[in-house]
C-alpha cells in the first residue's frame, strides 16, 4: 500500500485500471471496511481501491467536534493494509486549503433540510471537499454509506449537474448487533448512552412496521419511542421524500424516514426507507 500525504504526490500516481475511491475521515470501522470491500468488487482484479483520510474542516460548524473527532492514525493504517488498499492519500488541512481560498461547491436544494438545516454549511464543505478529492484522485467510481443518506443524495446530485465521470455506489447501513448504525462518533457515548441508543433503528423498525397512513402518525411513534430512552434528545425526525428530500404529508413507496438524535453531546443520525 503506498501512503502518500501531498496533493501532487496523489496526482502523479499513475492509473492502473479502473481506480475506486472511498472517501473517509479516518477512524476507521467495520462499515468502512465494507465500503473498502465494496469498492474491491467494483474496482475488479486490474482496478485499485484508492482511501482517503481527511478530516475536513470545512464540514464542521463552528463549537462542533472538529478538534476532539478521533484521528488514529496507525490503527488507520493497519486497517487499510489489511484490506489491501492500494492507494492511502492522507493529506493535512494546509495541504488541501491554501489560506486564501475563496471557491466552494455548494448545493443549493437537497441540502437545505435534515442536516443541513442543523449543521449550516456542512454541506458546503462536504461537496468542496468531496469535488476536491474528485478532481485530485479522478476516480472512476466513489462509494458511499446509506447511514449518509442525505450525504450521498447532495453527492449523487453533484456529480449530475457539474458533469463528473464518476459511478457513486451506495452501500447499505452496517449496524451492531443491537442494531445501531456503525459510526466513528459511537465511541464518545459512554456506556449507558450506548445501551440506550439501540432505541434508534427500533423506533424506525416500528414505524415502518406500524402500517401508520400519516407523516404525523409515523413521526408521532418515533418519537414516542426515542423517547423512553431516558437520554435521548431528539433533534428532528421527519419523513421526506427520498428524491426530493422535501417533507411529504402521506407515506408512499420512496418515503424516507430520517432522525438526528443526541445522546450526551453525541448526535447520531439514522434512517429507514419505508417502501
Ligand atoms: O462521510 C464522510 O466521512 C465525509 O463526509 C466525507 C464524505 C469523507 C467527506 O469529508
Amino acid at each position: 500500500m503506498k501512503i502518500v500525504p501531498t496533493i501532487a504526490q496523489a496526482q502523479s500516481h499513475a492509473k492502473k485500471g479502473p481506480r475506486v475511491l472511498v472517501p473517509t475521515m479516518g477512524a476507521l470501522h467495520r462499515a468502512h471496511g465494507e465500503l473498502i470491500r465494496i469498492a474491491r468488487g467494483q474496482a475488479g482484479k486490474n482496478g485499485e481501491v484508492v482511501v482517503s483520510i481527511f478530516v475536513n474542516p470545512l464540514q464542521f460548524e463552528p463549537g462542533s467536534d472538529y478538534e476532539r473527532y478521533p484521528r488514529p492514525e496507525q490503527e488507520d493504517e493497519e486497517f487499510c493494509r489489511k484490506l489491501d488498499v492500494d492507494l492511502l492519500f492522507r493529506p493535512s488541512a494546509t495541504e488541501m486549503y491554501p489560506e486564501n481560498r475563496s471557491v466552494f461547491v455548494e448545493e443549493n436544494s437537497l441540502s437545505n433540510v435534515l442536516e443541513g438545516k442543523s449543521r449550516l454549511g456542512h454541506f458546503r464543505g462536504v461537496c468542496t471537499v468531496v469535488a476536491k478529492l474528485f478532481n485530485i484522485l479522478q476516480p472512476d467510481a466513489a462509494v458511499f454509506g446509506e447511514k449518509d443518506f442525505q450525504q450521498l443524495a447532495v453527492v449523487r446530485r453533484m456529480v449530475r449537474d457539474l458533469n463528473y465521470k464518476i459511478d457513486i455506489v451506495a452501500v447499505p447501513t452496517v449496524r451492531e448487533a443491537d442494531g445501531l448504525a456503525c459510526s466513528s462518533r459511537n465511541v464518545y457515548l459512554n456506556a449507558e448512552e450506548r445501551k440506550q441508543a439501540a432505541v434508534l433503528r427500533k423506533a424506525l423498525l416500528a414505524a415502518k412496521d406500524s402500517g401508520k397512513k400519516s407523516a404525523k402518525d409515523i413521526v408521532g411513534l418515533t418519537r414516542t419511542i426515542i423517547s423512553e430512552a431516558p437520554l435521548a434528545r431528539i433533534d428532528y425526525v421527519d419523513l421526506v421524500d427520498a428524491d426530493t428530500l422535501q417533507t411529504i404529508e402521506l407515506p408512499g413507496p420512496n418515503s424516507l424516514l430520517a432522525l438526528a438524535v443526541f445522546f450526551g453531546k453525541t448526535r447520531l443520525i439514522d434512517n429507514i426507507v419505508l417502501g
